[in-house]
C-alpha cells in the first residue's frame, strides 16, 4: 500500500536542502478543504532566511506527483490532496488481498515484549476493579502482536506474603475443604476476614500465623500443600473469567515464584552500596529523587511486594531479554513503579528505561445496579454474567440459531468495548443502559454494523476473487471511507506507541458511522452489476477492518445478530 507520508517526505526532500525529518512534521489538517495532509514550514524559516508563507508557496510550486491531485500552499503550510483514483484501487485491493492480516505490520520482528497485566491476588476477590488491567492489558498485548513483536503475557499473581500465614491458621481452625472447593474465593475470604477480626482480641493467633508463614517459607510440607490448594482453587476461579474474555497468559509466575530469586538481587544492591538500615528495616534511600525510601526487608527479615518486583524485573530481562517490559497496573501504584524503575537504574541496569508503567483510572458503579454475591464486592464474573443475561433478554425474539453464544459475544463485547472506549487514564462510571445500547458509540452498535455488512455480502453474493472495476467508486462518501480505511495500520502503530487501545476503538466507531450513513444513502445492491461488485468490495473492506480491529480489542465479531 502506498505510504503517503513517505511519498510527501521524499517529494519535499528532493526539492529542498534540509536535514529536518519531514516525515515527523506531517500533520492531518483540521478540515477537508485543506486536503489530506499538511506540512508546516515554520522550522525552515531560520535556515532559509525566508518567511514560512514564502517558503510554502515557493516549494509547493515545484512539487508534482501522481499520488496527489493537488499540492498547494496555504499560509505557512503546504497542503496535499490525495488522488482518489489511485487511493481507491490501492487500498481496496490491499485489504482484499491481506484480509485477516490487514493492519498488521512487522516493525517489532525479532523483539520480545513482556506484559504484566490482570495479576489478581490469590484468595481475594477478582472484582470489577481488575476488569481494567485485564482488558486494557490484553488489548495492548494484541496490539504488540499485530505490530509483529513476540509478546509474553505474565500474570504476576499475588500469591505470597504474611497473609498466607493467617489464612493457613484460619483454615486449620475453621476451614471446610468441600466448601472451599465449591466456592473457593468467597470461602477463603470469609476465613481471612474472621481470623483478622479474632486476632484483634487474641494475639496468639498472630503468633501462630507468623509461625505458619515461616514454615511456608522453609518449605514445610503441610504449609506448602495448603498454600498450593488455595492457589489452585483460586486460579480455577480466575480462569473462568479469562475463558469468558478469551484471554490467555504465557506465564502464571506470581510473587511466590521469586521467593528464592530475591537474595541475589539484595546482594547486588548491597554491593552497589545502595542498602541502608533504618530502624532495623532495610531500605534504599530515594530522598535525593524526592521519593520515600523503597522498603526491601522488614525488621523480621521478611521481604516485600517491592522486593519481589525487583527480582521479577531481573528475571524477565534474563529470561526474555525484553525490548519493553510493560506493567498494566492502576494509578494507585505510580509511586511503587517510580521507585522500582529508579532502583533498577541505580543498580546500573541500562534496561531500566525500557520498563513502562501503563496506568489507568478508576471504574465506579452507580449504586445498586449490579447484583453481587456477597456484601459490596462486585465480582468480575458476576458483571460478565449479568451482561450476558441482560443481552439474552434483548435478543430474545430474534431469529438466530445459537442465542447462548450470541448473547455471550454481545454481552461480554459490550463490557470490553466500554472499558476501551476512553483514554485509559480517565475514570468512568459503569453504565448498563449505555453499554448495551445498539445505538451510539457502543460495542453492540459496532458488532451490529459488522453483522449487517456480513448479511449484505451474502445477499449480494460477494466473492473476493472477482475482478473489480475500482474506478466506479467515485462518490465523495466512498472516497472518505477508503481514506479512513487506509489509516488503520498507522492507527495500530500509534495505539501501541501510546499504550492507548482507545485510539483503535474510536477509529472503528468512526468507520461504522461513515459506513452506516453511506449505507443509508446509497443503493449498494444496484442493478448495475459492475457497480454492485465495486460497492460490495468496499463493504467487504469495511467489514474486514472492523473485524480485525475488534479482534485486537478482544471483542468478537458475530456474522449474524
Ligand atoms: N497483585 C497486584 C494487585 O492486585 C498487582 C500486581 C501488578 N504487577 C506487579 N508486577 N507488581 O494490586
Amino acid at each position: 500500500m502506498i505510504n503517503y507520508k513517505e511519498e510527501i517526505a521524499k517529494l519535499i526532500e528532493s526539492n529542498m536542502e534540509t536535514d529536518t525529518n519531514i516525515y515527523n512534521l506531517i500533520e492531518t489538517p483540521p478540515n477537508k478543504e485543506m486536503g489530506d495532509f499538511a506540512v508546516p514550514m515554520f522550522s525552515f524559516a531560520k535556515i532559509l532566511k525566508k518567511a514560512p508563507n514564502m517558503i510554502a508557496s515557493d516549494i509547493s510550486e515545484k512539487l508534482e506527483s501522481e499520488y496527489f491531485i493537488k499540492i498547494e500552499a496555504n499560509g505557512p503550510y503546504i497542503n496535499f490532496f490525495i488522488n482518489p483514483d489511485i487511493v481507491v484501487k490501492d487500498v481496496l485491493s490491499e485489504i482484499l488481498k491481506s484480509n485477516e492480516n490487514y493492519g498488521k505490520t512487522d516493525i517489532g520482528k525479532g523483539r520480545n515484549v513482556t506484559l504484566d497485566f490482570s495479576s489478581p491476588n490469590i484468595a481475594k476477590p477478582f472484582h470489577i476493579g481488575h476488569l481494567r488491567s485485564t482488558v486494557i492489558g490484553n488489548a495492548i498485548r494484541n496490539i504488540y502482536d499485530a505490530l509483529g513483536f513476540n509478546t509474553i503475557a505474565i500474570n504476576h499473581m499475588g500469591d505470597y506474603g504474611t497473609q498466607f500465614g493467617m489464612l493457613i491458621t484460619a483454615y486449620k481452625l475453621w476451614g471446610d475443604e468441600n466448601a472451599v472447593r465449591e466456592n473457593p474465593i468467597p470461602e477463603l475470604l470469609k476465613l481471612y476476614i474472621r481470623i483478622n477480626s479474632e486476632a484483634e482480641e487474641d494475639e496468639s493467633l498472630r503468633d501462630e500465623a507468623r509461625a505458619w508463614f515461616k514454615k511456608l517459607e522453609e518449605g514445610d510440607e503441610e504449609a506448602v500443600s495448603l498454600w498450593t490448594f488455595f492457589r489452585e482453587e483460586s486460579i480455577k476461579e480466575f480462569n473462568r473469567v479469562y475463558k469468558m474474555l478469551d484471554i490467555e497468559f504465557d506465564s502464571y509466575n506470581g510473587e511466590a515464584f521469586y521467593s528464592d530469586k530475591m537474595e541475589p538481587v539484595i546482594e547486588k544492591l548491597d554491593k552497589k552500596g545502595l542498602l541502608k538500615e533504618d530502624d532495623s528495616t532495610t531500605i534504599v534511600d530515594l530522598d535525593e529523587y524526592d521519593m520515600p525510601p523503597m522498603l526491601i526487608k522488614k525488621s523480621d527479615g521478611s521481604t516485600l511486594y517491592a522486593t519481589r518486583d525487583l527480582a521479577a524485573a531481573h528475571y524477565r530481562k534474563d529470561t526474555y531479554d525484553f525490548y519493553k517490559n510493560i506493567y498494566v497496573v492502576g494509578s494507585q501504584q505510580i509511586l511503587h513503579f517510580r521507585q522500582l524503575f529508579k532502583v533498577l537504574e541505580l543498580m546500573g541496569n541500562d534496561w531500566a528505561d525500557d520498563c513502562v508503567h501503563v496506568t489507568f483510572g478508576m471504574v465506579s458503579l452507580p449504586d445498586g445496579t449490579l447484583s453481587t454475591r456477597k456484601g459490596n464486592i462486585v465480582y468480575l464474573e458476576d458483571v460478565l454474567l449479568t451482561s450476558i443475561e441482560k443481552t439474552k433478554n434483548i435478543i430474545a425474539d430474534r431469529d438466530i440459531e445459537d442465542k447462548e453464544k450470541l448473547a455471550s459475544d454481545i454481552g461480554i463485547g459490550a463490557v470490553v468495548f466500554q472499558e476501551l472506549f476512553n483514554d485509559r487514564n480517565k475514570d468512568y462510571v459503569f453504565d448498563w443502559d449505555k453499554l448495551l445500547s445498539f445505538e451510539g458509540e457502543t460495542g453492540p452498535y459496532v458488532q451490529y454494523t459488522h453483522a449487517r455488512i456480513s448479511s449484505l455480502l451474502k445477499k449480494g453474493d460477494f466473492n473476493n476473487e472477482t475482478s473489480i472495476d475500482y474506478s466506479l467508486l467515485k462518490e465523495p462518501e466512498e472516497i472518505e471511507i477508503i481514506k479512513h480505511l487506509a489509516k488503520f495500520p498507522e492507527v495500530i502503530i500509534e495505539a501501541g506507541e501510546k499504550y492507548q487501545p482507545f485510539i483503535i476503538t474510536r477509529f472503528i466507531v468512526a468507520l461504522c458511522q461513515m459506513y452506516n450513513s453511506y449505507y443509508a444513502s446509497t443503493s449498494i445492491l444496484t442493478d448495475d452489476k459492475k457497480l454492485k461488485e465495486a460497492r460490495l468490495a468496499l463493504s467487504f473492506a469495511v467489514k474486514t477492518t472492523i473485524k480485525n480491529g475488534l479482534e485486537i480489542l478482544g471483542i468478537k465479531a458475530p456474522e449474524k445478530m
